[in-house]
């Protein structure tokens, strides 16, 4: 296969300008002036030729939870947002906690996945807190990373042994940041929007306390720690001085927690429900300038897929989360791009060659050898969000109707189209 005249962008090499990609067996073959007569051609021209994306943080909610999502639709949903790989958070049914739970996982995946899905090892016992998953048993089938997403481990001991052994392992750890006490049966934000709608409140705090705490478990034990959904202020301060410190430190950040304050919950809306809360314009503001300044490096989703019954129940009683996959893409483009905070290159980096390199995986480059895992793209195009288009079970989203920029137009996968805008 030959992509022939894209705009090509790769971070990794520093490439940026319009070549052809060679592909051949699923591996990237050539970037440059390609010509071969034999080979099926797709023209690019006009369009960006990416690394497909990686999304470090998404719920398939397989098995167990499958009127959500499955490894099939989810994967898909991934595909039509330009992923390649995505990580698969371990809050399914049975949790991811031991080999035996995890093969039924990787059987699905084997079958259904049509794009790399990396599953994540939870820390504890059935997320329960109390007693240590077998991270070395998962590690040996392939876990890509240890996380209790969901929830936070609040025993620190048990927290510190996690890490240990994480570091022995060379698995990176996904850091959830709630103080279970502190947050109690908060919903939304903690302020006039909650107050107005009647939900008890989640301080900056909540997140906050757990960030320093786990900041400093992965300063002493030497373990490589992300945190996941940033969406403070001080979180962003917090992965400044964390790193200054030689703390093996990462961080991500969600769309909807650049794109929307809690100004814009219309009322008792529950897509507007998730964990951590929409927060306040000073920490968009800090966000994005750590997104500026690279102290924040991943954009990641937390696709966190529900059913329309579930999110019906109202902003109190619905579970937290919304769909992502689909949208990231396009609310990247249009509030950090053109928002002026990141260029082209630096928001490549963010999706693509960031979390591959803090995962340690073979992707998130193109690089000749590499698994031809592409994203073509418009950065230009407009269009209006429809949530009835997802391919993911899920339609929980606040953006439905939302006007934006930047349009996935195909996603190839180990060289093979697995998705291609109108097919
Ligand atoms: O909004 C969220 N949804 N935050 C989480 O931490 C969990 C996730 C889920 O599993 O639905
Ligand atoms: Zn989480
Ligand atoms: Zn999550």
């Amino acid at each position: 296969m030959i992509i022939k005249n894209g705009h090509v962008i790769d971070p990794g090499t520093g490439t940026d300008g319009i070549f052809d990609v060679l592909i051949k067996d699923g591996k990237i073959v050539n970037i440059g002036n390609v010509t071969d007569a034999d080979e099926e051609v797709i023209d690019a021209s006009g369009l960006y030729v990416l690394p497909g994306f990686v999304d470090m943080h998404v719920h398939f909610r397989d098995p167990g939870f499958e009127y959500k999502e499955t490894v099939g639709t989810g994967s898909k949903a991934a595909a039509r947002g330009g992923y390649t790989t995505v990580c698969t958070m371990p809050n399914t049914k049975p949790v991811m906690d031991c080999p035996s739970h995890l093969k039924l996982q990787l059987e699905k995946i084997k079958n259904e996945a049509v794009i790399n899905v990396l599953p994540v090892g939870a820390v504890t016992m059935g997320q329960e807190g109390k007693e240590l998953s077998d991270i070395s048993g998962m590690k040996k089938l392939g876990i890509c990373a240890i996380s209790e997403d969901g929830k936070s481990v609040m025993d620190s001991g048990l927290y510190e042994k996690a890490m240990k052994i994480a570091r022995l392992e060379g698995l990176p750890v996904l850091a959830h940041c709630e103080d279970k006490n502190l947050v109690a049966k908060g919903a939304l934000n903690a302020g006039a929007v909650a107050a107005r709608i009647g939900v008890p409140g989640i301080t900056n705090s909540v997140e906050d306390i757990i960030a320093v705490r786990d900041v400093m478990l992965a300063k002493d034990t030497g373990a490589q720690l992300h945190l996941c959904h940033c969406s403070t202020e001080d979180s962003v301060r917090i992965v400044k001085e964390g790193k200054e410190a030689g703390v093996r430190l990462s961080a991500e950040v969600c769309p909807h927690h650049f794109t929307l304050t809690e100004d814009d919950i219309p009322g008792d809306d529950a897509n507007f429900k998730m964990n951590p809360p929409l927060r306040k314009r000073r920490d968009v503001e800090a966000l994005k300038k750590g997104l500026k300044d690279g102290i924040i490096e991943v954009i990641s989703t937390d696709h966190a897929p529900h059913s329309a019954e579930e999110k019906a129940k109202g902003i109190a009683q619905a579970p937290f989360g919304i769909v992502g996959l689909e949208t990231a893409f396009a609310l990247s483009v249009t509030e950090l791009l053109r928002g002026g905070v990141l260029t082209k290159a630096e928001l490549v980096k963010c999706m693509s060659t960031n979390p591959a390199r803090i995962l340690g995986i073979e992707a998130g480059t193109l690089k000749e050898g590499a698994p031809a895992d592409i994203a073509i793209v418009s950065f230009d195009e407009s269009y209006i969000i429809d949530s009835k288009e997802f391919a993911s079970k899920g339609k929980n989203t606040p953006f439905d109707g939302r006007k934006v920029y930047g349009k996935v137009k195909k996603t190839i996968c180990g060289g093979r189209v697995v998705y291609s805008e109108g097919e």
